[in-house]
Order: C-alpha cells, then structure tokens, then sequence
C-alpha cells in the first residue's frame, strides 16, 4: 500500500497577513517540482483567501485550522464550510490540543466538525494524541482509541478515505521534546489497528497518519523512515521558511 506523504505546517495564532503571504511564496518556491509528496499549510483564518492566492499554481495545499458543522447561522466566532470553500481551501485540521486543551472541545464536538467538514465536502486532519500525565499513567492507546472511534463515529468507510489523522503526544508539542522515533511508531501501529478494529484492513492501510509534536529539519528523517508515519503536522518549525523547506524535503 503506497501512502503518499503529506508534510503539514500549521502556522497556528502566528503571522500578519503579509507575512504569512511572504512566509506562503517561500513554501511554493520550496515545493517546486516535488511530485511524491503532497505540501500543506494552515494559515489562521484571515490570511486564508491572501494565502491561497499567493500558492496558486503551485502544489501546495492550503487548510483552515477549525471549522463549524453548519452552512450557516447564529454560530458567533465559527466560520462554515462553504465559507472556507469560496476562498479555495478544501482541507482542514481539527480536534488540535490546542483546541481540546487550552479551548475545552470535546471529542463529541469535534465528531459533530468532522462530519459536518465531510459532508461539505473538505479533507479533515483529525488530531489524536495524550497529555504527559495519560502517558505516565499507561493511558496511552486508551485516550487515543476514544479519541479515534468517538472523533470517527458516523463516518462511513467511503468518507473515511477522505480522512487524516495526525497523531500528536500533547507533552511534545511546542515543548522541543519530540516522541522518539520508536515511540511514535508504535503509537502510529496502534492506530493503524485501531483505524482495521473500526473498518477494514485495506482501508486502514490507505489513511495517511501524520506525527506531529517538535519536528524539526533534525528529526524529520527518521520519524518519516518509520513505516507507519506518512507525514508531519509541523507547528513552531514551520514558521521559518528555511526549516520547513528542509522538512519538506525530507529523504
Ligand atoms: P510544534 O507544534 O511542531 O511546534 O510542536 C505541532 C502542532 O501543534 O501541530
């Protein structure tokens, strides 16, 4: 089963709008020509359309950082579907720590944002991962299998193929501490099972696993040489244009 990688920045709360379109023409510049691996990155909200326009023609994908269920309505603060989709973006992250933890959402939310993104029609990237503390407690695979078969309820299994998960041990996001390659690799097997566990082999085989927590140029490498990891949801390293260039060229 071949997975085509995915490298994913998610610029977070970061970049004016002109900077995030300056930061947009490097990543173009530094995709050129890469047919057997796929470029996204995440804008916040308000540099989306500007984002979009400066990658245009390039390979680079471009997604939001959340979305709302509905089409439209008294959602103050939400942006829909078919609003991400008029600036040309087809692809979004959801259920992020950041969201779960510092934002309160809860795994039935973030299922109600996934189905609703499914159902306009856009690619989720549905984040996964435990806090330090459920790691500690041997609570590993647990957290992460709710946060799997809740997140995933009512997907059917031809939506599914449109699905991402980015796998994202809280304890090493933003923190330098990345999982080792190991961990990640077992963590990544995990859900691979789970994803069989829930569907089917076949399709538990073609969803696209990213790991994300401290990538780096110096890292890269050998998280992307596990079998089970077929990309990175890259945050702080994605901000410079250089690294994220280096990752993105990983071998
Ligand atoms: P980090 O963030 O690379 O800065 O650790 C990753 C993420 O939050 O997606």
């Amino acid at each position: 089963m071949t997975r085509t990688p995915l490298i994913a920045g998610n610029w977070k709360m970061h970049l004016t709008r002109p900077e995030a379109v300056e930061l947009a023409k490097a990543v173009a510049g530094a995709s050129k020509g890469l047919t057997d691996r796929e470029v996204m990155i995440a804008p916040a909200y308000l540099s989306l359309a500007a984002v979009k326009e400066a990658v245009t023609g390039s390979p680079v994908r471009v997604a939001a950082q959340n979305v709302a269920w509905e089409k439209q309505g008294a959602f103050t603060g939400e942006i829909s579907p078919p609003m991400l989709q008029d600036v040309g973006v087809d692809m979004v992250i959801l259920g992020h720590s950041e969201r779960r933890h510092v934002f309160g959402e809860k795994n039935a939310m973030i299922n109600q944002r996934l189905v609703g993104a499914l159902r306009f029609g856009l690619t989720p990237i549905l984040c996964v991962g435990e806090t330090l503390d459920e790691r500690e407690q041997g609570n590993t695979f647990k957290v992460v299998a709710e946060q799997l078969s809740q997140g995933l309820q009512d997907v059917q299994a031809e939506q599914m193929q449109q699905v991402v998960v980015a796998y994202e041990p809280v304890w090493a996001i933003g923190t330098g501490k990345t999982a080792t390659k190991e961990q990640a690799q077992e963590v990544h097997a995990f859900i691979r099972t789970a994803l069989e566990d829930l569907y089917k082999k076949t399709l538990a085989d073609s969803v696209r696993i990213l790991y994300g927590g401290s990538v780096k140029p110096e890292n890269i490498d050998s998280l992307m040489a596990q079998a089970d990891v077929d990309g990175a949801l890259v945050g702080g390293a994605a901000l410079q244009a250089e690294s994220f260039a280096r990752i993105i060229n990983f071998t």
